[in-house]
């Protein structure tokens, strides 16, 4: 898949969220390592902690289903600003995909490429435990 019909999966996603509080929408598209691709969309909460992101959504929707391996990850937002992700996805995605490319898209379409060590250095993951 292109960068470009990544991005455009993310972007599909920005309807799909759950916003009630924020108003704040966003898209996630995982690419896993055999090209398949699992979205998500943030899911909030009356209670607000238990809000659910976008990314974290695509995540663990692709690990519900047997699938571990990530290779990049889209993540479109409505603002101008072109944002990254918090800092509990990029743990959470450190979990299964250190080295996970991050492309970041903007309600222009406009887009930074990271990688999760540039986003998380020195990160605490699986290793650190063994
Ligand atoms: N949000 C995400 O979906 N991903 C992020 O990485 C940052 C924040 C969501 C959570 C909440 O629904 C809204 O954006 C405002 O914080």
């Amino acid at each position: 898949m292109t960068k470009e019909e990544l991005c455009r999966k993310a972007q599909e996603m920005l309807k799909m969220a759950y916003i009630p509080y924020s108003r704040y929408p966003v898209g996630a598209a995982l690419e896993c390592e055999d090209g398949t691709v699992f979205t998500g969309c943030n899911i909030e909460n009356a209670a607000y902690g238990p809000t659910n992101c976008a990314e974290r959504t695509a995540v663990f929707k692709a690990v519900s289903e047997g699938y571990r391996k990530f290779k990049r990850i889209a993540i479109a937002t409505s603002g101008e600003k072109i944002s990254g992700p918090c800092g509990v996805c990029r743990q959470v995605l450190n979990e299964f995909a250190p080295n996970i490319e991050i492309i970041l898209i903007n309600k222009n379409g406009e887009t930074k490429e990271f990688t999760l060590p540039e986003l998380l250095p020195h990160s605490f993951g699986p290793a650190d435990l063994t």
